[in-house]
């Protein structure tokens, strides 16, 4: 039995990359393993919520997970600020990360570039605090789309560091986690880049099929290939990539024999695409709708949920103490 963490922040509405990036892999552990997943309302303070939202994005984000499948009687699910063992895991592990590393990261340069009025100290130690979320349950296996990577590889730097520091090997080097297969990079529908939730090319689990068909049908294409087996512009390889992993097989194949003997109309595969989003985003908004409904229910699973994870995290965090020599009077 491994120890699976996943987590996402409470920035927005899940999409379809949060899914097949880090949902789905989940999903498929959370039965047979000690699966804990969270979400990260702390790491959203970087980007300064107002607090009449902070709770509600919180609240939200819960909706959806559960409405996407994750089990609470399964896995231990819970909000990261209900569990002050972290936030003290990740002040000790800043003590030996160091300023070079931490500005190197790439996710650190994207934000230096895309705010460069709000670079603050939480950006900077942005992997301390995820890696402090992995280490507090000494997870190996952490279900996360090929964005993270480098996250998942600080996190790994951090515990070893720690290890080698206190001659111990307390702390254990998580692996991001896809089954079987590379990690996942859903594309947007803007031609370039990754689905992302401050994007503005996403498509979310909760969006109406009329937003869903106008979205898609928006994505950006070309004239069409001219000559057979041409290779395809980064926007129409996306939309393929889409359909690859939303449709079926048969359905996939057809459009990519159209493409290659130029006969591809893309207004008929968007079309296509869009409707095998709706079948497969419908019943999970139907779920959401439901679940907002029950704050009883959502008030015990939030409960239940942090009770789990305080019981593992005082257990690490206690240990770590006294690894690093911390005694009481
Ligand atoms: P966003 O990037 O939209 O802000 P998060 O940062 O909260 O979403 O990501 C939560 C999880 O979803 C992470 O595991 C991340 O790797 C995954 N994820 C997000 N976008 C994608 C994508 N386009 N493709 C694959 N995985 C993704
Ligand atoms: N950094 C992740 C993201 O933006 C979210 C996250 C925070 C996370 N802590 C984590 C994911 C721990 C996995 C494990 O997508």
């Amino acid at each position: 039995m491994e120890r699976v963490l996943s987590g996402i922040r409470s920035t927005g509405n899940l999409h379809l990359g949060n899914y097949f990036g880090a949902i789905q892999n989940f999903l498929k552990l959370q039965n047979e393993n000690d699966c804990y997943f969270f979400i990260a309302d702390y790491h959203s303070l970087t980007t300064h919520p107002a607090p009449e939202n902070l709770f509600e994005n919180t609240r939200q984000v819960l909706i959806e997970y559960l409405a996407a499948g994750i089990d609470p009687e399964k896995c231990t699910l819970y909000v990261q600020s209900d569990v002050p063992e972290i936030p003290e895991l990740y002040l000790l592990l800043n003590m030996n990360a160091y300023q070079g590393e931490l500005e190197r990261c790439t996710t650190f340069k994207d934000k230096v570039r895309k705010q460069p009025d709000n670079v603050n100290a939480g950006l900077l130690t942005y992997p301390v605090l995820m890696a402090a979320d992995i280490l507090i349950h000494r997870a190996t296996k952490v279900p996360v789309g090929k964005d993270q990577e480098q996250h998942l590889e600080m996190a790994r730097t951090f515990a070893k560091r720690f290890n080698f520091m206190y001659h111990t090997d307390y702390l254990i080097e998580p692996v991001a986690y896809n089954f079987g297969n590379a990690l996942v990079k859903v594309p947007g529908l803007d031609g370039s880049g990754k689905m992302g939730k401050s994007e503005n090319n996403a498509i979310n689990l909760i969006d109406e099929p009329e937003v869903i068909r106008k979205k898609v049908m928006k994505a950006m294409t070309d004239g069409g290939p001219t000559v057979p087996n041409q290779p395809m512009p980064e926007s129409i390889a996306n939309l393929f990539a889409i359909m690859k992993i939303i449709s079926e097989p048969d359905t996939y194949q057809f459009f990519i024999e159209q493409y290659n003997s130029c006969t591809v109309r893309y207004g008929d595969m968007k079309k296509k695409l869009a409707e095998d989003i709706i079948v497969f985003t419908t019943p999970i908004r139907e779920r959401i709708k439901d679940i907002s409904k029950d704050a009883d229910y959502l008030n015990k699973v939030a409960k239940l949920g942090k009770d789990k994870a305080r019981a593992s995290a005082t257990e690490t965090i206690s240990n770590v103490r006294k690894i690093i020599g911390f005694r009481s009077f």
